[in-house]
């Protein structure tokens, strides 16, 4: 029996579960995958306690993301350049191995969303400076975006977060958002703003360019108010679920051996 799971503090609302569940009953795996609450001052022996008795590997969420680059042996230059993990594998040795999949899982999903309408040359919009917007900026320049301009509501993150990318990552103000979006390419609100029992983004999309992207890394609801606006102004409007999806992938088959698919079944369970 292999055994994987998710560290988070608090952790019920983990969706990866279901995602992982999912794959482990499809594949045929003999394999489990659980909630593992975490209180941070825990972490580390948490972590340590589950490689100890055998198991594979976790996924780790809010509030460990950081703590969990730090106590690794090695890290992936992505999780590095992001400055947080949020997978976690036991190599045979008991090494333990960190890295960070929300870049990739944002990527594919764009990818798999949008395919070759994404316009790499036009400036991509960030909205927000936070972990999310770390790990979507680091995706995009990875993935080839020209220019990568960020906005946020307090502007020093913006700024701070340009800063540490460099060029092309550069901040705008975030009243100055309207002008920012004539000519832009793609837009992602990474924000809580939006999400379940929050007030939203108010984003004027006027100045964007009619085959503009527009995707929203919140998916609590799966629609929020930021997509239906793209949606009302005939944009194309991608939700965040699929980035959900796509970060399982790696975790699950460095630890149940098996690349997994993401396909309709899986996104209409997650519904
Ligand atoms: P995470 O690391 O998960 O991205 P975070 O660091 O708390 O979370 O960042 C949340 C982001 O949402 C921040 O960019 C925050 O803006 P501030 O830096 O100004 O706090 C942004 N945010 C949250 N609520 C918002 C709102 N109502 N309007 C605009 N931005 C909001």
């Amino acid at each position: 029996m292999l055994h994987a799971g998710v560290m988070g503090w608090p952790v019920a609302h983990s969706r990866s579960p279901e995602i992982h569940g999912y794959w482990l009953k499809k594949y045929g795996i003999q394999g489990s995958y659980e909630r593992v609450p975490s209180d941070p001052s825990d972490f580390e022996t948490d972590v340590h306690r589950l490689r100890d008795s055998g198991w594979r590997g976790v996924n780790v969420t809010i509030p460990h993301k950081e703590a969990a680059l730090s106590l690794a042996d090695e890290a992936t230059p992505r999780a590095r350049a992001i400055g947080a993990a949020n997978t976690i594998t036991f190599s045979r040795s008991g090494r333990i191995l960190a890295d960070n999949t929300d870049a990739f899982g944002f990527i594919e999903n764009l990818k798999e969303r949008a395919g070759a309408s994404w316009r790499r040359e036009a400036p991509a919009i960030v909205l927000g400076a936070g972990g999310a917007a770390r790990a979507v900026v680091h995706a995009l320049l990875e993935s080839g975006a020209r220019t990568v301009t960020l906005a946020n509501r307090t502007q020093s993150r913006a700024e701070a977060l340009a800063t540490a990318f460099g060029p092309p990552a550069r901040a705008v103000e975030w009243a100055g958002i309207g002008e920012a979006l004539a000519g832009a390419g793609l837009i992602v609100n990474t924000t809580s703003a939006g999400m379940d029992g929050r007030p939203p983004l108010d984003i004027d999309f006027a100045a964007a360019p009619a085959d503009v992207i527009v995707t929203d890394i919140v998916y609590t609801p799966l629609i929020t108010p930021f997509l239906d606006a793209a949606t009302a102004r005939g944009l194309i409007a991608i939700d965040g679920l699929g980035m959900l999806l796509h970060q399982a992938r790696p975790g699950f088959e460095a630890w149940f051996g098996v690349a997994p698919q993401v396909d309709e079944t899986l996104r209409a369970l997650m519904l």
